[in-house]
């Protein structure tokens, strides 16, 4: 393959691994108010990595520590043992090249700062002039040029969860995490999140782990889905999503193969022990 011939030394995939999980656990330490018994156990032994431009799903009960393992990607948790490698580099701290879109976007936009100022924020290091450009068209991605100048209580929750996902490109990503980022809204406006998000994907071509507890999206979504077990969590199983790109909300999920897929996930996710 081509692009084995620009990785230089190592295996033929040693390059194309941006994202590598080994052996990750985490241990929270007990609280006071726990009585001082033993911590919680939420990852025991998670390994699993994504190649440059991957789109991974991960899937798995509530409590399984998904969201831990996240914080421990995006550097801002360290694990218990294991470690997380961007780009062949130990993850110990946030990373610039990483961008994060969570679930609670009330939380994670400034209630007091405009759209615009929204996405800004963290791009203060720019010139200005390319800081104004990018910042409009991260705004224009998302399709909300007209509502740059309004404040995020004015919009609604489809519309503030663009808003965080315009701020996530313009910081110029290489790799997206994104936590149950459509839980908090309606069915039509998730569905066209989503298809924004895989568009998004396609023309920023970045690297991808979308955590969602909707077995459906993940698989519409992702190239492949990690199927995680009850905490203390492990990977029961990797689904590989052989379904055709672009993908449409309504024929690709009304494909044998998605009910299938669908079939296989819900079976893992039942017997999860
Ligand atoms: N900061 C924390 N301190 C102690 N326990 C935590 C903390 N964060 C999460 N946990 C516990 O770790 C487990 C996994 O949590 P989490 O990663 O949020 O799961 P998920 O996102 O899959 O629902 C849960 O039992 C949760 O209560
Ligand atoms: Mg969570």
């Amino acid at each position: 393959m081509a692009e084995g011939d620009l990785t230089g030394d190592g295996g033929p995939d040693s390059g194309r691994k941006v994202l590598e999980v080994d052996r990750l656990a985490k241990v929270y330490a007990a609280s006071r108010s726990s009585g001082g018994g033993g911590g919680t156990e939420a990852i025991a032994d998670l390994t699993f990595s994504a190649a440059r431009g991957e789109f991974v799903a991960l899937v798995g009960p509530s409590g399984c520590g998904k969201t831990t393992l996240l914080r421990c990607v995006a550097g801002l948790d360290r694990p218990s043992s294991g470690a997380v490698r961007l780009d062949g580099a130990v993850v110990r701290d946030v990373q610039p090249s990483l961008a994060v879109v969570f679930q609670e976007y009330t939380r994670s936009l400034f209630p007091w700062l405009t759209v615009r100022r929204n996405v800004e924020f963290g791009l203060h290091a720019l010139p200005r002039r390319e800081r104004s450009a990018r910042v409009a068209d991260s705004i224009e991605h998302v399709g909300l040029t007209e509502f740059a100048d309004h404040y995020p209580w004015q919009l609604s929750g489809g519309m503030q969860q663009r808003v965080a996902i315009a701020r996530a490109i313009a910081s110029r990503p290489v790799t997206l995490l994104m936590d149950e980022p459509f839980a908090s809204v309606d069915a039509q406006t998730r569905a066209q999140l989503e298809s924004m998000v895989l568009d998004l994907w396609r023309e920023f071509g970045w690297t991808v782990l979308l955590v969602t507890h909707d077995i459906d999206e993940a698989i519409f979504m992702a190239d492949r889905v990690l199927v995680l077990s009850r905490r203390p969590s492990r990977v029961l199983r990797t689904v590989t999503v052989a379904l055709d790109r672009p993908r449409d909300q309504v024929e690709t999920r009304a494909l044998p193969e998605f009910q299938q897929y669908r079939k296989e996930i819900f079976g893992l996710i039942g017997t999860a022990g």
